[in-house]
């Protein structure tokens, strides 16, 4: 029986790989198509996953009636057109991280959304690992108490992928600020029930890719010289409530880990927890105990780049909200520029993450 929902994917590269066994394993949603300039990458893609439709150009998906949910999976600074124009062709539209490099574009495609009445998601797929599920429930249980502070780091030592979607700032919109700080950011910000950020004080720099020599080990290829976004970023955040948040990011970096250390604290007035450990620290003050407990975790049921697929065609099937609302991608996306912006000015910079959207072709206009 053939499924409800049909679904057309956008940049048929790496990560749309990682989304088609979520659009399979969802009752209700079919793969049709997919486009990509690329034709080597379009007829793999097409071959490997049994998708017929295949398009050189994404407006062929934007006018064929029969697609209802469009997956954009393109390098970062091509999300804001094609979100756009797939949402003005009447679709619900699952994006890939970042939803977009600047709150700009975020707050069109808010505009934009509400003007088609679809829904519009960000691929934020650490909220949909089964450690971040078990720990939001204890923290939605008041384990914590009032979050006052955060911790939250997401550091390479050597991890990049030296190719132009990613170091060439006219498409990425940035390092690993953009491309990793917002995953650990929006797992913090979601964990801590996404208080309203005020200010931030950053640094972003490129202390290692341009070092002569520097290579990057997950390809074992030589950084190219047009390198041109940071390699390191490190910022204190304040939020409306009071609480605060140390994050710092790498690509490259002198750390002790071989590949990848992720993590985050929470501090409350209850409790504190880390994950990915998945423990809550807490104090009995009337027997002057302080004890640790462990989360008891059920194993992924499926990969989280899959399980966000199947959360959004749910939502999309049912009339249920945006698992990942545009509006707290907004937000980490406010404080990743607002750290982008205090290395430029070298001060804290204020905010304005409650300004009223307005369309992007209004700011252009004005400007
Ligand atoms: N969630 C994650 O864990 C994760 C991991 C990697 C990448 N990503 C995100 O996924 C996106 C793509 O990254 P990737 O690693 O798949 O890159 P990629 O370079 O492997 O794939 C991007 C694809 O988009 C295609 N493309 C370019 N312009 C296009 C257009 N106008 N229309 C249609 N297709 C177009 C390219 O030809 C390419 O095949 C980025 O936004 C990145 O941040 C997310």
């Amino acid at each position: 029986m053939s499924k409800p929902l049909k679904v057309a994917i956008i940049g048929a590269g790496g990560i749309a790989r990682t989304h088609v066994p979520g659009w399979q394993a969802s009752p209700y949603t079919e793969l049709v198509a997919a486009a990509d300039p690329n034709p080597e990458a379009l007829s793999e893609f097409g071959r490997r996953f049994g998708v017929e439709r295949l398009y050189p150009d994404a407006g062929e998906i934007f006018a064929d009636p029969s697609i209802d949910i469009v997956d954009i999976c393109t390098p970062n600074r091509l999300h804001a057109p094609l979100v756009l124009a797939a949402l003005e062709a009447g679709k619900h539209v699952l994006c890939e991280k970042p939803l977009a490099p600047t709150p700009e574009e975020i707050r069109s495609m808010i505009a934009a959304r509400d003007r088609a009445g679809k829904l519009l998601m960000t691929a934020q797929h650490f909220r949909f690992k089964a450690s971040s599920q078990a720990m939001k429930r204890e923290i939605e249980a008041g384990a914590l108490g009032d979050i006052y502070h955060a911790r939250a780091w997401m550091l390479r030592r050597n991890g990049l992928i030296a190719t132009p979607t990613f170091i060439r700032r006219e498409l990425s919109g940035g390092g690993p600020g953009i491309d990793i700080g917002v995953h650990i950011l929006d797992l913090t910000l979601w964990l801590m029930g996404n208080p309203r950020p005020v200010s931030v004080s950053g640094v972003s720099r490129t202390a290692l890719a341009t070092h002569d020599g520097a290579w990057a080990v997950w390809q074992d290829t030589p950084i190219p010289k047009d390198f041109d976004v940071e390699d390191f970023a490190a910022a204190f955040v304040r939020f409306e409530n009071g609480a605060s948040l140390i994050l710092e990011v790498s690509w490259l970096l002198h750390h002790d880990t071989e590949n990848e250390d992720m993590q985050l604290w929470l501090y409350g007035t209850e409790g504190g927890c880390h994950w990915p450990k998945c423990e809550i620290y807490q104090t009995n003050y009337a027997t002057r105990q302080l004890y640790n407990r462990s989360l008891r975790l059920t194993k992924d049921s499926m990969e989280p780049h899959a399980a966000e697929c199947v959360a959004f065609a749910k939502a999309v099937y049912e009339g249920l909200p945006s698992p990942v609302p545009a509006e707290q991608s907004l937000q980490v996306i406010t404080i990743l520029d607002g750290i982008y912006r205090s290395q430029k000015e070298g001060r804290e910079i204020l905010l304005d993450s409650l300004a009223p959207i307005v369309p992007i072709e209004v700011m252009r206009a004005a400007a």
